[in-house]
């Protein structure tokens, strides 16, 4: 026999086009893919998983959720700014120089506000930068 078994899916049963054929040692099933939901149980037949209508989804601060097929989307509110993919905030303090980091660190928008991270080669709290070599004398 062939090690690598027989390829049911090769010769059906047909999976609709949100459905993917598993091939087994003794049948071939059809499994809805990702995102979608199998319809009247049959999961031959798929359909989309409205993940926000659902409220299966992680859009959260200044956003509005977006289905699309397979999958969900979190747009900014008009007039915010992304700060990731799951959030926006009304300012960009970065961009506009709204900021108190150091000229050292890198500023990141977040939705309170902003953070500061020092960048590599430099320690402190984002506020305070000290290039690293400074760090060695307090040991
Ligand atoms: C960082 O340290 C400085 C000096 O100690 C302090 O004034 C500043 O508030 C600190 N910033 C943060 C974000 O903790």
């Amino acid at each position: 026999a062939d090690p690598r078994g027989h390829n049911f899916c090769a010769e059906g049963p047909k999976c609709g086009e949100n459905s993917e054929c598993k091939n087994w040692n003794t049948k071939a099933t059809c499994e809805c893919k990702s995102g979608y939901i199998s319809v009247q149980g049959d999961s031959a037949y798929c359909e989309d998983i409205d993940e926000c209508a659902a409220k299966m989804h992680y859009c959260h601060a200044n956003t509005v959720c977006v289905n699309l097929p397979g999958l969900y989307r979190c747009d900014c509110v008009p007039g915010y700014i992304r700060v990731d993919d799951f959030s926006c905030t009304e300012h960009d303090e970065c961009g506009s120089g709204q900021h108190n980091c150091d000229e050292n660190a890198i500023c990141t928008n977040t939705v309170q506000g902003h953070s500061c991270t020092c960048k590599p080669g430099y320690v402190g709290n984002g506020t305070i930068c000290r290039a690293e070599f400074h760090h060695h004398h307090h040991h």
